[in-house]
């Protein structure tokens, strides 16, 4: 399984979480590899996606309806074996749960996967902004989870895994 996490699990993870599982299923993982989301905050737990990334989403081809936001917890180092961070934040909150063996091995910045990502490897919070702000990290995520896409069978094999 691999995990996508923000902040709040409302608006930035639970897009590339529906964009890579559609692209895991239509290709030569599917069904052998699960895609999840969480936020480090607990704040949203429970909740759907956030307005504007849903309608982002949509407008796309995506279905965002059966999201509900979940916390980031220790457990998931069990069952994962890749966890990837939105920005920076996130990667130092998730990384300060990690528990030894290769678990700190397996989180990576989501954006270290942009073809254009150049020196800037965060998603951007686009929780205070409009709408421009969902769509410009719809682009980061849809040209992003096409390159996980292409090289998951080559990055899942770096790791003993927990499960597919
Ligand atoms: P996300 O955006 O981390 O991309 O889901 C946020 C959503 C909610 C909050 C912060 C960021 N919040 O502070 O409630």
């Amino acid at each position: 399984m691999i995990a996508m996490v923000c902040l709040g699990n409302i608006c930035r993870s639970p897009m590339a979480q529906v964009v890579l599982s559609d692209k895991v299923d239509a290709g030569s993982l599917a069904g052998r590899v699960l895609v999840t989301s969480a936020g480090t905050g607990d704040w949203h737990v429970g909740n759907e996606m956030d307005r504007r990334a849903a309608v982002t989403l949509s407008a796309h081809g995506y279905d965002p309806s059966a999201h509900r936001a979940e916390q980031f917890t220790v457990s998931w180092f069990d069952d994962h074996d890749l966890i990837m961070a939105m920005d920076r934040s996130n990667h130092r909150n998730i990384g300060a749960l990690a528990v030894g063996g290769d678990t700190a091995d397996r989180i990576r910045l989501f954006r270290s996967f942009d073809p254009l990502a150049g020196d800037d490897l965060e998603v951007p919070d686009p929780w205070y902004g409009g709408q421009g702000g969902f769509d410009d990290v719809f682009a980061m995520i849809e040209r992003t989870t096409d390159e996980i896409a292409r090289c998951l069978d080559a990055l899942l094999s770096e790791f003993d895994s927990p499960s597919t």
